[in-house]
């Protein structure tokens, strides 16, 4: 069995060690998980092993007063091939209860090894992670020292598999713990007296701000007073921590209920922000002119992505297509890590992912980076693994996103997006550029988006009207507005669990329609005059079979018939307040029927294998 997408955290040399590992998984439960554990080890040589399944609340109460010490190891986990539970959870621990070990990724051989080397072992759980501390412990007992057994063991993990591990010994009198990385992401956070490791620098933002990087197949060996660093051929490497800006109550919820409608409120502050860090007093475009230069030397745009993301790069093909004239293809990561199509003589490649780090999306990225072509990531996470590794990087300030389904990441990868055509645009003397407006038109969307959050109160309603019983939707539109559409129905569907599609309004009735029967909700989307009419036809036509329409129509469109009237904005910018009012409907939806909205079943934050 392997664990994906988990949360890592640990610490040495601090007395609290078991409230900082347990702040920080708190810290890390948005990236989804279903059992969590630490060990902790104190001076006298007592150790304690803690594990729960469900969520760290029973964890923390599990533990209770009782756990002291001043190094230990933690970690959050995200079943996939067996049952979350207590034994399986980690950390694990070596038959001769030496070694403690974490993981997060999938061991590809863990069955072989496993065969040729732990016939002997008696296994506790069916983890692939407890088959690495098992063989680490093995190669100690034929002599080898912690760290020698460690790289021994990962000399022999294959080439397929992710990892992030650490590791500690517990009979090592120095605190030390052992870090080694292939893909998955993992940061050592350093302290006065004291160092960290987590998964996220948001899990250890409460004690230092000043992080380290890891590379793939580095070793790192860390006390209470120092970090080593060596590279895949054991040489020692020197690297300067990087410091982390954001502030620890940026990511706490205050007053709100879930995290998903405080950052669907943050979307106007976001696009505020956007509009102070890519433009100067005097409106012109703070993008560097190397990145410019690159882009525009390119015959084609490539944007690869996931999820919501890949519906944020739909938007941006419009609006490099259309504002920077460059022909601009969109894909899916995972599919086009395999299936790469005929590139153009000169492509540009674009990587748009909130947590920089989608495994689909680097693998792209790692074989774009082979064949030696530009690209740029944009992205909220900076010194994220898809932000080391591209070419450029543009960030979208958006603040943390800690609830599972993406919001105003969305929003501000689409402004991001639309502040690089302009600066290509203009910087080709194309008209469409130099007319566009664009800070202007940013402060009406946030202005628009304000609006829309504060009559939330009226798609709570419609949400109890139209949504509150129904098991599938639709989500209708043609253009920009289909490209809304898709990502509204991701929105539905992964919060509040109704199968909702997101449709071509005009493809509707070659085969699709034959799903509408009475009272199954169609949602709308009607923003672009050249196709309002034919899209108001297509409801029409759906009304005519029962289904129970919302419209969602921009204001210059709109008719006293529509549910909801969207604040008028530039016409590639409407997906900026249309996909407001279906995340508050996927939101309320979601809370109705009584879901944790933040943490959808089945769902984690970031996807970290492929
Ligand atoms: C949906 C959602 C996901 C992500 C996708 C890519 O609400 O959040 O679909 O968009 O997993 O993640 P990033 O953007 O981090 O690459």
């Amino acid at each position: 069995m392997d664990n994906i997408m988990c949360g890592i955290v640990g610490v040495t040399g601090r007395q609290d060690a078991t409230e900082i590992l347990l702040h920080g998984l708190e810290k890390l439960e948005y990236r989804g998980y279903d059992s969590a554990g630490i060990f902790v080890s104190a001076e006298d040589g007592q150790n304690y092993l803690v594990k729960e399944k469900g969520r760290i609340a029973d964890l923390r109460q599990e533990v209770g007063d009782d756990v002291h010490g001043s190094t230990g190891i933690g970690h959050t986990r995200w079943a996939t091939h067996g049952v979350p539970s207590r034994d399986n959870a980690h950390p694990h621990v070596s038959e001769d209860g030496r070694f403690y070990l974490v993981h997060n990724g999938v061991i590809g051989n863990f069955a072989q090894l496993k065969a040729e080397y732990l016939a002997d072992v008696n296994f506790k759980s069916e983890t692939d992670t407890e088959v690495i501390v098992q063989l680490i412990a093995h190669f100690a007992k034929e002599g080898m020292d912690a760290k020698a057994a460690f790289k021994k063991v990962l000399s022999l993990v294959d080439t397929s598999s992710s990892y992030a591990f650490l590791l500690m010994d517990s009979q090592a009198k120095d605190h030390t713990l052992y870090v080694a990385k292939r893909k998955s992401p993992l940061l050592i956070g350093v302290g006065k007296d004291f160092n960290v490791v987590c998964s996220d620098a948001m899990a250890m933002l409460n004690v230092t701000h000043d992080f380290l990087e890891i590379a793939d197949g580095e070793v790192v060996t860390i006390t209470p007073a120092s970090v080593d660093i060596e590279d895949a051929e054991g040489n020692k490497v020197e690297r300067a921590p990087f410091h982390v800006d954001t502030d620890a109550s940026a990511a706490e919820k205050g007053a709100y209920e879930f995290y998903m409608l405080k950052e669907i409120d943050e979307q106007p502050a976001v696009m505020r922000t956007l509009e102070q860090k890519y433009f100067d007093e005097a409106g012109n475009i703070l993008i560097d002119q190397d990145l410019r230069d690159a882009i525009n030397a390119a015959d084609r745009l490539y944007i690869v992505a996931a999820g919501t993301s890949y519906h944020a790069g739909l938007v941006g093909k419009e609006l490099f297509e259309k504002i920077a004239g460059v022909p601009t293809e969109v894909h899916v990561a995972s599919e086009f890590a395999y299936n790469m199509p005929l590139l153009s003589a000169k492509p540009f490649f674009i990587f748009l992912t909130q947590s920089g780090e989608t495994a689909d999306s680097r693998e792209v990225l790692v074989n774009v980076n082979k064949l030696g072509y530009p690209s740029l990531t944009i992205t909220n996470v900076p010194n994220s693994t898809l932000s080391r590794e591209a070419s450029y990087t543009l960030l979208l300030h958006a603040g943390p996103e800690i609830a599972v389904a993406s919001t105003k990441a969305y929003t501000g990868q689409i402004a991001v997006e639309a502040i690089l055509a302009k600066a290509m645009g203009q910087d080709k003397d194309l008209e469409v550029a130099k007319n566009f407006d664009l800070t202007g038109e940013l402060t009406k969307v946030a202005n628009g988006m304000q609006a829309l959050v504060d009559e939330k109160g009226q798609v709570e309603k419609l949400a109890a009207d139209v949504l509150g019983t129904t098991r599938n939707a639709f989500y209708i539109g043609r253009g920009i507005d289909y490209d809304v559409a898709l990502e509204a129905a991701l929105k539905l569907k992964e919060v509040s669990y109704v199968q909702t599609e997101g449709f071509a309004s005009g493809e509707l009735k070659h085969g699709t329609i034959a799903l509408i029967e009475k009272g199954t909700p169609v949602i709308a989307i009607i923003t672009d005059p050249k196709t309002a009419a034919h899209t108001r036809s297509n409801v029409q036509e759906v009304v005519a079979r029962g289904a129970n329409v919302i419209s969602i129509a921009a204001e210059g469109l709109a008719t006293d018939k529509d549910q909801i009237v969207l604040p008028e904005v530039h016409p590639l910018l409407t997906p900026l307040v249309s996909v407001v009012s279906g995340q508050l409907l996927a939101y309320y939806t979601s809370k109705q029927r009584g879901y944790d909205v933040d943490k959808p079943r089945n769902l984690a934050k970031s996807v970290t294998v492929e």
